[in-house]
């Protein structure tokens, strides 16, 4: 198929470009490199020695996406393109309300003008709030706590209704763990700008000597060692997700968790690095983080039963390949 990938120069996109490629399709990718790099788009290349057509378009810029529909015969979208900081999103919610609910809005509009039938969703496990996990996807959704987590809850709402109008359209909305990890060349992985908000990331920035300590947010949780609880998953597994949700893609509004369904605490975590890369993490308890929740996992099992894909990588895999692109990253 040919995939038209938005934010395909990002982290778990330029993952899933390299896995559609793998599975024999092809990738169109458009981005505004508002948090990526052209240069990965090299990596992409370097990784599956494929072609990859790139557009710097912005999602919302509707003339110039639809040149891009115009001058390919695209097959179905996968749309990453998105902002994702939690607090940045508080700080300025229009950006992330326009953002967001406009590149859905008009993506979806140009598949219905040019035919594309088959569009798959970045969602989030935000979505499920303050549920009772494990979280499953036939549960009510519970009001998020950031604008970012509406723009996700919204999305989700409209790709829903531009369904009912339109029956002949296909969704599959996936809502992601927490995903981690790198490609296992160590060309591509995640390179946050700044100090880095997420767990992984941090920690492999402590180990590399950029930071002195990681900051555990918090130690008396209702969870196995008091510290928070996630279902950390390999980008690479997510990115396999993609390309199964798109392959199989079923009528309506298809639902999934890309989970692996286990729980690891923050502690865990630090000691699964430091055991995969035999490298001391040194941390301090401080005070839980505003808006953190105890525990986040999925039942992974829907789409084990109808994709047939379900996470192959363990923490140990997520842990040492973290780590192989922090080492060689040079950012
Ligand atoms: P990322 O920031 O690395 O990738 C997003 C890409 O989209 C970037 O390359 C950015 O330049 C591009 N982009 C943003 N706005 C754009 C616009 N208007 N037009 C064109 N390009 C635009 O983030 P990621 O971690 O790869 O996340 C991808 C998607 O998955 C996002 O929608 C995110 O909300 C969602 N998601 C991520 C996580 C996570 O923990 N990483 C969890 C759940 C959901
Ligand atoms: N944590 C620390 N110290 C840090 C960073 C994180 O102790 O420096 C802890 C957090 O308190 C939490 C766990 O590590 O218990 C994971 O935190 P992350 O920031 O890595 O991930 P979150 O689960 O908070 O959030 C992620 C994405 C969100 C998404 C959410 C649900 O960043 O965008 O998963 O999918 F909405």
């Amino acid at each position: 198929m040919n995939i038209l990938v938005t934010g395909g120069a990002g982290y778990i996109g330029s993952h899933t470009c390299v896995a559609l490629i793998e599975a024999g399709h092809t990738v169109i990718v458009v981005d505004n490199l508002c948090n990526s790099k052209a240069d990965t788009i090299d990596r992409v290349k370097e990784i599956t020695n494929k072609e990859v057509i790139f557009y710097k378009i912005d999602v919302t810029d509707e003339a110039k996406v639809d040149k891009v529909f115009l001058n390919h015969d695209i097959d179905g979208i996968i749309h990453f393109a998105g902002l994702k900081a939690v607090g940045e999103s508080v700080e300025k919610p229009l950006d992330y309300y326009y953002n967001n609910l406009v590149g859905t809005m008009i993506l979806s509009k140009l598949c219905q003008k040019y035919n594309v039938n088959k569009f798959v969703f970045s969602s989030s496990a935000t979505v499920y709030g303050n549920n009772t996990v494990p979280f499953v996807e036939t549960m009510e959704l519970l009001p998020t706590t950031n604008p970012y987590g509406e723009t996700k809850a919204m999305s989700e709402r409209i790709l829903t209704d531009v369904v009912k109008a339109n029956p002949d359209f296909s969704v599959s909305l996936l809502r992601y763990f927490n995903p981690v990890g790198a490609h296992k060349s160590g060309l591509i992985g995640e390179a946050p700008n700044g100090i880095p908000n997420n767990l992984m990331p941090y920690v492999a920035q402590v180990a590399k000597g950029k930071l002195e300590k990681l900051r555990v947010f918090g130690n008396d949780y209702p969870t196995v060692d008091g510290t928070g609880v996630r279902d950390y998953i390999h980008v690479m597994d997510i990115a396999e997700g993609h390309v199964a949700a798109i392959e199989r893609l079923n009528e309506g509004v298809n639902i999934f968790n890309l989970g692996t369904g286990q729980g690891t605490s923050v502690l865990q975590l630090v000691k699964a690095f430091e055991e995969a890369n035999d490298i001391k993490i040194s941390y301090e308890i401080v005070e839980r983080r505003l808006g953190d929740i105890a525990e986040c996992y999925a039942d992974a099992s829907k789409a084990k039963r109808e994709l047939g894909w379900q996470a192959r990588r363990n923490i140990i895999d997520m842990c040492r390949d973290a780590w192989r692109f922090e080492k060689n990253y040079e950012g």
